[in-house]
């Protein structure tokens, strides 16, 4: 996850960069459940609205968090499928708090009535995120389900009247990255303190409409006005915030625009962002699905370390047998192609490894998702990049104006 608003923040108001601070353990998404209400077209953890067999039980999810908070994680992140499906999603919640981990809720915001709404609040989470695909019929179609997007931001008004943290979630994909800019107003307009943009990873359903991805131009286009927003946040002291995640390439992205547009304080910002380090699959971001099966994301559904009802988390996670969790945890990671030779390595940290994996086969490929063109990644003779049109059917790229 790339903090964006907070690096505007020390532009605006420049702070010193501090140590490297190693985190105790890494933050844990955990996808309690895979049943959902909703079958949205770009869904990693291919969720539907049927029972699938085996899932921890109560007293198992107990026994890992148990684990869990020996291993020193200090966040869990609760998700599915829908958590709010879970019959037992508030008694393992209320656990966690009172583990004092901190706890964030990751819903579709469907089934948030004012009676469901007024449990969250007492359960006290942290932080409560909710998906907006789009504005009105774009989110509908792209969840499936007619009234999705009604339902999802009366979830969301009904959280914030109680007072709890939330925000929204934006998936974007070529079919909704126009709806960004009303998406950005209607959460300055109601008030939702956080707003998530994620790009597009090629897991589960993401992967069967990895063709629906948003091209490099909309992306660098989009990412124009997340900055220009979060800037004009920064500049006016608001806490409104907003983070990426997905591409890490966002962070160097971000430098160069720094560098046309606040040029004495980019140097500072490159040490911040190195510091930061770029992705962390397999290293401070963890996933248990639905199963007991830890993932080294949630990408990763597809690549199984071990499984926590027969190892315990904290034996499986620093076991570096398999030689994709080797290969995450080194630094630098073994990346080649335009990953091996960008000059932002050091920043970025290769980018998302799935999206590499499932374009070419090859896991320590160039990332395909990376929008920066040649000059930006201090590349001198032009690259033969990873075609695009492999993976976007009909679709073409349109050639980098940069
Ligand atoms: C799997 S959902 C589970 C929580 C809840 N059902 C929801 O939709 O918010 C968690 C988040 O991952 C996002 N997501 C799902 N598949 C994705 C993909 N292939 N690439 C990027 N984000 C994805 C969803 O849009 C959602 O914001
Ligand atoms: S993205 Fe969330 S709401 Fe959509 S199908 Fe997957 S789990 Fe359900």
């Amino acid at each position: 996850m790339f903090r964006l608003s907070q690096y505007l923040r020390e532009l605006d108001e420049p702070a010193p960069t501090g140590p490297v601070r190693q985190p105790p353990g890494p933050v844990v998404i955990w996808n309690l459940i895979r049943r959902c209400n909703l079958t949205c077209k770009h869904c990693y953890s291919i969720s539907g609205d049927v029972d699938f067999p085996g899932e921890l039980s109560t007293a198992q999810v107990f026994g890992v968090m148990d684990d869990l908070k020996a291993f020193r994680v200090p966040v869990l992140i609760l998700s599915g499928g829908e958590p709010l499906m879970r019959r037992d999603i508030f008694e393992i919640s209320a656990r966690a708090k009172a583990m004092r981990f901190y706890v964030g809720l990751s819903s579709n915001g469907t089934l948030v009535d004012a009676a469901m709404a007024d449990r969250i609040r007492e359960i006290g989470y942290d932080y409560v995120g909710i998906s907006l695909d789009g504005i009105g019929e774009t989110h509908d179609r792209f969840r499936r389900k007619q009234g999705a997007y009604q339902e999802a931001l009366n979830g969301l008004r009904l959280l914030r009247d109680r007072g709890i943290k939330v925000g929204v979630r934006f998936t974007m994909t070529e079919d909704n990255a126009a709806e960004l800019p009303r998406l950005l107003d209607l959460v300055e307009q109601e008030n939702f303190p956080k707003f998530y943009l994620s790009h597009l990873v090629y897991a589960g359903r993401g992967n069967k409409n990895r063709g629906d991805d948003a091209m490099w131009q909309t992306t660098r286009d989009r990412m124009d006005m997340v900055i220009a927003r979060a800037w004009r946040w920064a500049q006016s002291g608001s806490e409104m915030e907003i983070v990426t995640g997905n591409n890490d390439a966002d962070a160097v992205y971000l430098l160069h625009w720094a560098e046309r547009t606040v040029p004495d304080r980019a140097s500072d910002l490159r040490a911040k962002l190195v510091r930061w380090g770029g992705n962390s699959s397999g290293v401070n971001v963890a996933n248990i699905d639905n199963l007991g099966n830890v993932h080294p994301d949630t990408m990763w559904w597809h690549h199984t370390l071990g499984n926590v009802k027969t190892r315990p988390f904290s034996e499986i996670w620093p076991d570096i047998s398999d030689p994709i969790m080797a290969g995450l945890k080194q630094k630098p990671r073994h990346v080649s192609g335009r990953c091996g030779a960008c000059a932002y390595l050091d920043i970025c940290n290769g980018n998302t490894r799935v999206r590499a994996q499932r374009i070419t086969g090859d896991a320590w490929a160039e990332d395909p998702g990376c929008y920066l063109s040649d000059a930006e990644i201090g590349l001198a003779t032009p690259t033969d990049r990873v075609k695009t049109s492999i993976y976007r059917g009909t679709r073409h790229e349109a050639p980098l104006s940069v």
